[in-house]
């Protein structure tokens, strides 16, 4: 399994002690305990790209899920949170067959998924928590599920490959859950590095990574706090808004595969038969691919002021002709970009709520949270949480469990 050691900060060894204490406060002392992280991530560019088979640039961050997890010598399965109300009591034969609107429905859908993936299945306790905001768009799910794939195959000793655990992840989000999501977060979760980005092309799913210069540019986010379930619906209209898009310009298209295909001359010369709404979000998709394309090449050659505007750009984007966006996430891109030495900014995730991601250059970082924070005070009376993140190297087992 291909694993980038990262070695943990102090803070983050206190926080994992913390959680490996209620892990035996909850589920009881004894042997065998063992620890696992899985990251979040952001997405740079390639907005609602995915589901459509474009190319997309995340990263995952140095913000995730923890996950204590011990073996069982029967088949009992039990799942605990210290983030979220409710738990899981079952057997490995009972597993629910159909979501509940829990929170363990993440990890359930990724459990059938692998309890058909060999191994020597037997009970399990699982304690999740982390220091990853959840329905912030830094995707919690991916990061909960990529987890529980990884503690799972390393428990039950299976294949130990990654795919299957990105795989099994996408299962339980998709397939167990039922959010129609594309492959981005899983992938991102599972396959980045740090002081990379992940070009992840989403029609074949080939991967490559991009160098980000940690040292010339930092990231930010910027967390409105409003916060939307993903599986309300609302991203759901959108991927459905895109499929309708690529059925009605298909006979059009000899040889596309997916909306990413679709170029934009297509598109407007079919504007009256898609309508107004349809027209917008496939604007925005044409525009995306080639916007992203064009990041991606400001970035290899060192344009770091073209790749930022790009990202700038995906926000208009995303706000006038996706529209995901929210008054809330606007105000903290404009209060971004008024400080000397953003680069780009744009919401991160489907949006609807949940967070901005920024890129600066390094050196402007003294003073950047402050900033976005008073404008936002200043318009909506309360704080936002501002805050630097670094890259993650994906999920792995911890020393100490
Ligand atoms: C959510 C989904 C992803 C992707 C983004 C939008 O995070 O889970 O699959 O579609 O929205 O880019």
């Amino acid at each position: 399994m291909s694993q980038h050691p990262v070695s943990e900060a102090p803070s983050r060894r206190k926080s994992l002690h913390q959680h490996q204490k209620d892990f035996h406060a909850r589920f009881g002392n004894g042997p065998g305990t063992r620890l696992f992280f899985a990251p979040g991530r952001v997405n740079l560019m390639g907005a609602h790209l995915d589901y459509n088979g474009g190319p997309v640039m995340p990263m995952a961050i140095d913000r995730g899920t923890f996950i204590a997890a011990r073996r069982r010598a029967d088949r009992r399965v039990e799942l605990a949170s210290t983030l979220e109300k409710g738990v899981l009591s079952t057997s490995l034969d009972d597993l629910p067959a159909r979501p509940a609107g829990a929170w363990h429905d993440y990890p359930v859908g990724v459990l059938r998924h692998q309890l058909a993936g060999g191994g020597a299945p037997c009970g399990i306790e699982l304690l999740f928590g982390g220091d990853l905001a959840i329905g912030a768009g830094l995707s919690s799910s991916a990061s909960i599920c990529v987890g529980t794939a990884f503690a799972v195959d390393r428990l039950w000793e299976q294949s130990g490959s990654l795919q299957r655990c990105v795989d099994a992840a996408l299962f339980g989000e998709r397939e167990f859950v039922g959010v129609r999501c594309g492959i981005m977060d899983p992938y991102a979760v599972g396959f980045s590095r740090p002081d990379h980005l992940l070009w992840l092309d989403c029609r074949d799913a080939s991967t490559r990574h991009l160098p980000l210069d940690g040292k010339r540019v930092s990231i930010a986010v910027a967390d409105s706090g409003v916060r939307r379930d993903l599986a309300q619906g609302a991203f759901n209209q959108r991927v459905a808004e895109c499929a309708r898009v690529f059925e009605l310009l298909r006979p059009f298209a000899p040889g596309a595969r997916c909306l990413r295909d679709v170029t934009a001359d297509l598109v407007e010369e079919h504007a009256q038969l898609l309508g107004p709404t349809l027209l917008s979000r496939a604007r925005h998709v044409a525009a995306e691919v080639a916007r992203t394309f064009r990041a991606r090449d400001a970035l290899l050659s060192g344009d770091l002021a073209g790749f930022g505007a790009a990202i700038t750009e995906a926000h208009g984007s995303l706000r006038d002709l996706f529209k995901v966006s929210i008054p809330e996430l606007d105000l903290l891109v404009d209060a971004a970009l008024d400080w000397d030495g953003v680069l780009g900014t744009r919401l991160t995730g489907a949006g609807f709520g949940g967070c901005t991601v920024i890129l600066l250059r390094t050196e402007a970082r003294p003073g950047l949270a402050e900033h976005v924070s008073e404008s936002f005070r200043r318009r909506f009376g309360r704080e936002p949480r501002v805050e630097l993140f670094a890259g993650d190297g994906g999920p792995r087992e911890l020393p100490g469990g």
